[in-house]
């Protein structure tokens, strides 16, 4: 008995479930219709066409908002705020007169279909692919009211998608089925192509975009097909309003994703757009790096000139405490411990002068040759040496370090310094002209902006330039220094100021409308969330770092991790003193032969 009641059950639930609903087909449209941003115009032969069911239906929605226009050979202009199309055909035949205007405005175009002749499956999936091949997109969803069936055509698979939710568009573009994409990859801060210059193939491409281009290639398995670069590589907006290099092709719609690292600003076009964000970076100004301090005066270098200063006071002010520690001692008339010199006959002047030099010679830890007379003073004199002992540890050790590292005299590392020290900024960008100061507050910002100065960069790379020559500072990414150029950071031939003073964001280029954008997206985002991206900009950074080890010219010039010998040249400095020490006392000496020799002869004539 209770199975009978299942059986029936189930055939009831079964049936209902075959049975198809006129409206399911209908309230799916709608569905479909509320997830769409912005209104839907619906374009309508006649008014009798407002009295069709499906008509109708949409418009008792809600959620969306509906422009009706009549008039059907009206061709849809582009900038409007109702961004999706509903018509109304007859059969395909119809619906072909209406091909050329279904240009890829970003917007979808819904097309029903009131009658299907036999043999209409098959014209309209060459319909689909007519409008694929002119206007590069599949945003179509085709209505059949008869067979009360919604499709969309996948343009990977050529066939016809019987559309279940309204979701099954963005599956389409999860799986591209191996169809070639024009991907365009050139020579940047993170990629690089190797390519055979005759035929102009790319053979292949490395670094960390690269590396993101075939992970997005294999999870939305599409073929890349790498175009050839140009010699413009990013380009941008020309004077005459054409665009060239990476900019131009986007803009022109020549390439579908360009995996190189775009700053994310206004390139001066609406028909191109970007991925989510993959990396930052500054641009930053580099200068020719200092002077090494010469070897003949380095020691003097060695400390600060707070440290010499204090060196000198303390010196002096060790003098004042002395005499002043004598003079209480006289006033006091405290008794002196006797060391069996001589102690009358001495006067002021004399005792005063004689505690200066004990002091300085205390002070430069040499022995003093006789202690003071007064236990008060004697002490006073051990905690000076001591006092000299903690200098002179100092200054040794410091002595030390620079021999073994050397010192180069201060580098700009502000853009206020950079600002002073007069020197032009040279830029091989026009573009860097309106990034890198312009329109800020600052005084600063406003006169760097003035010296910039455009120049063609030619045989000599600008870097080379500032390295060779200086007299004026470059602009680069930070990253560029870290990578193609890093050679010239290590070996400390040009020197970036920290103050960088624009950070981008970076990203990939797209044209607009691109179908692909949602779904590079989330690859990138996901990427870049689970650190696969940094880790990447990480390796290659790191490679960078390494690859100097094959240059020995420059691990020359490094000597890092070196013993260094010392040498005769590095001990100059001590003999240019006692040059001029001998020197000082020579002319002392002749002076001092020739007062005598006057005053003799002044006592003979007396
Ligand atoms: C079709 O389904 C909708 C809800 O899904 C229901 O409101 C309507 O009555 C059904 N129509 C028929 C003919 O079964
Ligand atoms: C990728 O595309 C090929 C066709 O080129 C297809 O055979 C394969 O099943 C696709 N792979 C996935 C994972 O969908």
């Amino acid at each position: 008995m209770a199975t009978t009641l299942q059986l029936i059950m189930l055939a009831l639930v079964g049936g209902t479930l075959v049975q198809a609903n006129d409206t399911d087909y209908k309230l799916l449209l709608t569905s479909i219709v509320e997830e769409l941003e912005g209104g839907l115009e619906l374009h309508l032969r006649s008014s009798e066409d407002g009295g069709n069911d499906l008509v109708q239906f949409l418009m008792e929605q809600e959620k969306s908002s509906f422009q009706i226009s009549v008039e059907q050979e009206e061709i849809p202009t582009r900038a409007e705020i109702m961004r999706h199309h509903f018509f109304v055909f007859e059969d395909v035949h119809q619906m072909q007169e209406i091909l050329t205007s279904l240009v890829n405005t970003d917007g979808f175009y819904i097309l029903t279909l009131e009658k299907i002749p036999a043999e209409d499956d098959v014209t309209l999936k060459d319909f689909a692919a007519d409008v694929w091949v002119q206007h590069g997109h599949s945003r179509i969803y085709y209505v059949q009211i008869s067979k009360e069936s919604i499709l969309l055509y996948n343009p990977f698979t050529q066939s016809l998608v019987v559309v279940r939710d309204s979701k099954t568009y963005a599956r389409i573009y999860k799986d591209l089925e191996g169809y070639p994409l024009r991907i365009y990859i050139f020579d940047s801060v993170y990629s690089s192509v190797i390519g055979d210059g005759e035929n102009n193939k790319v053979l292949s491409v490395t670094g960390a975009d690269a590396k993101l281009a075939k992970t997005v290639a294999r999870q939305l398995n599409f073929t890349a097909d790498f175009l050839w670069p140009d010699d413009e590589f990013f380009g941008g907006r020309l004077p005459n309003g054409e665009y060239s290099g990476g900019v131009g092709r986007a803009h022109r719609g020549e390439v579908d994703i360009i995996f190189a690292g775009f700053f994310i600003k206004d390139y001066l076009t609406t028909h191109i757009q970007f991925s989510a964000a993959v990396y930052m970076d500054d641009l930053c100004l580099y200068v020719k790096k200092a002077q090494r301090i010469p070897q003949s005066i380095l020691p003097l270098f060695a400390v600060h000139t707070d440290v010499w200063l204090c060196f000198l006071l303390v010196g002096l002010l060790g003098t004042l405490v002395w005499l002043i520690l004598r003079a209480v001692n006289l006033v006091l008339c405290i008794e002196r411990i006797p060391d069996g010199s001589r102690t009358t006959g001495i006067s002021y002047f004399g005792a005063a002068l004689r505690i200066f030099i004990d002091t300085w010679v205390v002070w430069v830890r040499v022995n003093v040759g006789r202690f003071p007379p007064f236990h008060s003073e004697r002490i006073f004199v051990a905690s000076l040496c001591l006092v000299s002992v903690i200098f002179g540890a100092l200054l040794e050790s410091s002595l030390a370090t620079v021999y073994i590292r050397p010192l180069y005299y201060r580098d700009a590392n502000t853009l206020r310094e950079l600002d002073e020290s007069g020197q032009p900024i040279y830029i091989k960008h026009p573009a860097f002209k309106d990034d890198l100061f312009y329109g800020h507050d600052s005084q600063v910002y406003r006169r760097l902006d003035a010296k910039m100065k455009l120049v063609a960069e030619g045989e000599e790379r600008l870097i080379e330039m500032v390295s060779k020559r200086g007299g004026f500072a470059g602009v680069t990414r930070s990253a560029s220094l870290q990578l193609s150029d890093i050679r010239y950071v290590m070996t400390k031939k040009v020197h970036k100021i920290p103050e960088c003073p624009k950070n981008y964001h970076i990203a990939y280029l797209l044209p607009r409308p691109s179908p692909y954008l949602e779904e590079v997206n989330r690859i990138v985002l996901r990427l870049v969330a689970g650190g696969i991206v940094n880790l990447w900009t990480g390796e290659a950074k790191e490679r960078a770092k390494w690859s100097i080890q094959r240059f020995p010219e420059y691990l020359a010039e490094l000597d890092v991790g070196r013993w260094k010998v010392l040498t005769l040249s590095d001990v100059q400095l001590a003999f240019y003193a006692l040059t001029i020490g001998c020197l000082l006392s020579a002319v002392v000496c002749m002076a001092e032969i020739l007062l005598g020799r006057k005053r003799s002869a002044l006592n003979k004539i007396k």
